[in-house]
């Protein structure tokens, strides 16, 4: 591809996204100069149906396969979502030398080794804000802005619907599932809720964020992943006393290790999960509601700096594809070596640390007989495990069954696992209802 006055760009996809893509395109007023260096040459779609956006029917095309191979395209917008046709759609781009724009967090996540290691053969970019975060900038600044730091830990709320949900568990008392039906009636949450509710999202999302913040590969599976189908009303509810929200956080960060394990084999090592998290009212991710997202990144020496805004829809998330669009219209030629803070190219892989190595906080909610002793019983059992209580408050008694919540120091999550094991065996013990993370 050459520098040109113009280039051409080719949309896949004409839903939410592709639509406010084109609008931006479209109606470049008062907005960045730059905008008018891009034309939209084709719009790939599934059918020729009556659309919103007004645009020249000759634009249209249902081959996706033609726009990606038209030697006139210099730039290809991939927003057609799901793994096939899209990945290959932009193997086949990337091969036939044009710039990649997607959104897509499942293709990128699961098959970024595959399509950055083409695009570097290729000489083309492969741009991926809208990937995480929405209208939220938090690839480039991890690209760029950020880049010169030794990142600690990026982490963040990262999936609208789920923190929709949470939030309005939160201010209504509502269990889980009447909610998601409502929020569904709403438009707040897919039909099928799957990849958002079980956290498949945000974890599509974090090993992005990982790799970039950590400078390696990351295994997508290797993250371990709990969604927000077993949060109740009443674990909100004792959160809430104990000082504490409940959000699903998708956390990467260094390896945590208790003062008397540390040990110098963690290098290339990092912490990825995702999980329902009992976050400390006063923290800033504690405040951040709705739909909207937000990420913090901790590093050294400019310490926590927390991006916030929408995660979602057609303005915010178009606002990040165009924005990648016009990165490459800055810096459109091929001729030379790719701008290492647009590139992506890893040279290694990142070890995920199995969830019993994981040092953390944790939350527990246990049904126990009314009898004497027993939370002496229970404290011992978790100091026989090194595991160091910070409190455990009796929140209610009924027909003669005492409810408890215990909240953990920072302790090895296996050792912990290990005592609750135990622990469920004991005679006075009914029920286990709820195990939670705390930040
Ligand atoms: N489904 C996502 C969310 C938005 O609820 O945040 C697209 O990534």
């Amino acid at each position: 591809m050459n520098s040109k006055a113009v280039l051409k760009v080719g949309i896949l996809g004409l839903g939410t996204v592709g639509t406010g893509v084109a609008k931006i395109l479209l109606e470049t007023k008062g907005r960045h100069a730059l905008l008018n260096t891009l034309e939209i040459e084709k719009v790939g779609v599934r059918s020729l149906k009556p659309r919103s956006i007004d645009l020249p029917e000759t634009l249209y095309t249902t081959d996706l396969d033609s726009i990606v191979s038209d030697p006139s395209i210099d730039i290809i917008v991939e927003v057609i979502g799901g793994l096939e046709p899209a990945r290959s759609l932009i193997l086949k781009a990337i091969e036939n030398g044009k710039h990649v724009v997607s959104a897509n967090k499942a293709v990128v996540s699961r098959y970024g080794e595959e399509i950055y290691a083409a695009a570097t053969t290729a000489g083309v970019y492969v741009m991926i804000e809208a990937a995480v975060g929405g209208g939220i900038p938090i690839i480039a600044p991890l690209k760029q802005a950020l880049c010169v730091n030794r990142i600690q830990a990026v982490m963040g709320i990262i999936n609208g619907t789920t923190n929709y949900i949470l939030t309005r568990m939160q201010n209504e008392g509502g269990d889980f599932e009447s909610i998601l039906t409502d929020a569904q009636s709403l438009g707040y949450a897919e039909a099928d809720p799957t990849a958002d509710v079980d956290g498949l999202d945000a974890a599509d999302k974090i090993s992005i964020l990982a790799a970039l913040a950590f400078g390696g590969r990351i295994k997508r599976e290797d993250i371990y992943c709990e969604g927000i189908r077993n949060v109740s009303a009443a674990d909100i509810s004792y959160a809430e006393k104990l000082g504490f929200v409940i959000k699903l956080l998708a956390i990467a960060q260094l390896p945590k290790q208790l003062p008397q394990k540390i040990n110098a084999d963690s290098a290339r090592r990092i912490q990825a999960r995702v999980h329902p998290t009992l976050v400390p009212i006063d923290h800033p991710l504690a405040s951040v509601n709705d739909v909207n997202n937000a990420v913090l990144v901790e590093g050294e020496p400019i310490g926590q700096v927390m991006l916030y805004g929408p995660g979602a829809g057609e303005g915010p998330t178009a606002s990040a594809v165009v924005a990648d669009l016009m990165a490459i219209a800055a810096n459109p030629t091929c001729d030379h070596a790719l701008n290492p803070l647009l590139a992506c190219s890893h040279t290694y892989s990142l070890d995920i640390v199995p969830s019993t190595e994981v040092v953390t906080r944790l939350y527990v909610r246990l049904l126990v007989k009314d009898t004497p002793g027993v939370i002496g019983k229970l404290g011992t059992c978790f100091g026989r495990y090194d595991v160091s209580l910070e409190s455990i408050v009796q929140i209610g008694i009924q027909n003669r069954l005492v409810e408890l919540v215990v909240v953990t120091h920072e302790v090895s999550e296996g050792a912990f696992q290990q005592a609750l094991e135990e622990i469920r065996q004991f005679p006075e013990v009914t029920d286990i209802p709820s195990l939670l993370h705390v930040l």
